[in-house]
């Protein structure tokens, strides 16, 4: 089954040394690891805190640690941005590196969709190669899958589905906290950009979003929600990040469902937080028993050099446009912002 199904994008020719703005969580969890393993080299980062900086910059083996930003953006024009820092530091970052750079900006595109446009216009004005960092479309299970469904294997497919009943410890990202959109803006727009991704532009979403009663200081972290592809095409996500009730019965799943078969992704990641389990692709075909097709690496970090990869190839002309650049994540972001919407628009009142 595994036959010829590349596990990856392909690696740009030239790797650009990357610039790194922001040395959080995500960078030494995800961005730096999948670097390493992609070949991928770094020149130096800055971050407002030089001490987390220097000591990322020490724990990955980097000499250089840029005492502001105006150091760190006054390179030679051959290398990328990464940028890393929360979305409401972006609109007044971004003019700040030079015309024409490649730039690749951790998800979400601001905190709302007038602050992606604000973004979008700030990337189109200095002619940067810029492109959000939805790696999900590089996970390996949907990689994999992705050319499973394009070449027949479970006939036309009709549904997509994601499901996640799991616990996250949302206290380990503090800046949450007191801030108005949280689950949709924050985690389902990875699913919502995926969707995107395998069906296309939908006409319209049906949503709420929920808060749960064991975090009170955070906005909604619960959320149920339709994609509206016509009469014919189902896709929805159904997330609980507060299911604190042990292994047994948490899921993280995404499920395609087509006329010959179907595909299982088990996302690993969230179960069990922060141990982690495998990610696991399974397939069902013309009704014979589900079998596991063979993975390559995992969601975190190994798809975070597809993004990365695809900036450099983007700003190097080896592609058109990078998959997730701008202009497309910000139709992701459109969806997020008609999520919200429907969420406070309230529902159909049940007729008397
Ligand atoms: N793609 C993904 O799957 C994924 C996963 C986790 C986080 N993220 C995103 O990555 C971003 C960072 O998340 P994190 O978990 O690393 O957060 P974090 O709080 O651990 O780190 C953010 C860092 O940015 C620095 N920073 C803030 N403003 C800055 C500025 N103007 N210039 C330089 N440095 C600045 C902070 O000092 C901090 O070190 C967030 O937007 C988050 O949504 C994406």
């Amino acid at each position: 089954m595994a036959d010829n199904l590349s596990q990856a994008p392909p690696s740009p020719a030239n790797p650009r040394p990357i610039v790194s703005i922001g040395a959080g969580g995500i960078v030494r969890d995800a961005h730096y690891p999948a670097y390493d393993f992609a070949g991928f080299k770094r020149r130096g980062i800055f971050d407002l805190d030089s001490a987390k900086a220097r000591k990322l910059a020490d724990d990955f083996g980097l000499d250089t640690v840029y005492a502001d930003l105006e150091q760190a953006t006054n390179q030679p024009d051959d290398v990328v941005y990464d940028v890393a820092v929360p979305a409401t530091a972006l609109p007044d970052l971004l003019p700040a590196f030079p015309e024409g750079s490649g730039l690749l900006i951790q998800k979400p595109m601001g905190e709302d969709l007038a602050a992606a446009k604000r973004i979008l216009k700030i990337c189109e004005d200095r002619d940067f190669t810029a492109a959000v960092n939805f790696q999900m479309r590089y996970a390996p299970f949907a990689f994999v899958a992705q050319q499973m469904i394009e070449r027949g294997d479970i006939g036309d497919v009709h549904s997509m589905e994601f499901r996640v009943t799991v616990h996250t410890p949302w206290s380990l990202w503090t800046f949450l906290e007191g801030i108005p959109r949280l689950e949709i803006l924050y985690h389902s727009i990875h699913y919502i950009d995926l969707i995107r991704h395998f069906m296309g532009e939908p006409s319209g979403v049906y949503a709420k979003t929920t808060r749960h009663p064991a975090n009170p200081n955070l906005a909604a972290t619960r959320t149920s929600l339709v994609l509206d592809y016509g009469d014919d095409l189902s896709a929805n996500i159904v997330t609980n990040h507060g299911h604190d009730h042990g292994r047994k019965h948490q899921e993280s799943y995404i499920r395609w469902e087509g006329s010959r078969g179907a595909i299982r992704a088990q996302m690993g990641v969230l179960l069990d937080y922060s141990t982690g389990e495998r990610d696991i692709l399974e397939i069902s075909k013309d009704g014979a028993d589900w079998t596991g097709v063979p993975l390559e690496g995992t969601w975190f970090p190994h798809a975070f050099h597809g993004t990365m990869g695809s900036v450099m190839r983007a700003t190097a002309g080896e592609i058109d446009r990078a998959s997730t650049d701008v202009t497309d994540a910000i139709r992701t972001m459109a969806v997020v912002e008609a999520a919200y919407q429907s969420s406070e628009s309230g529902s159909t009142p049940i007729p008397a």
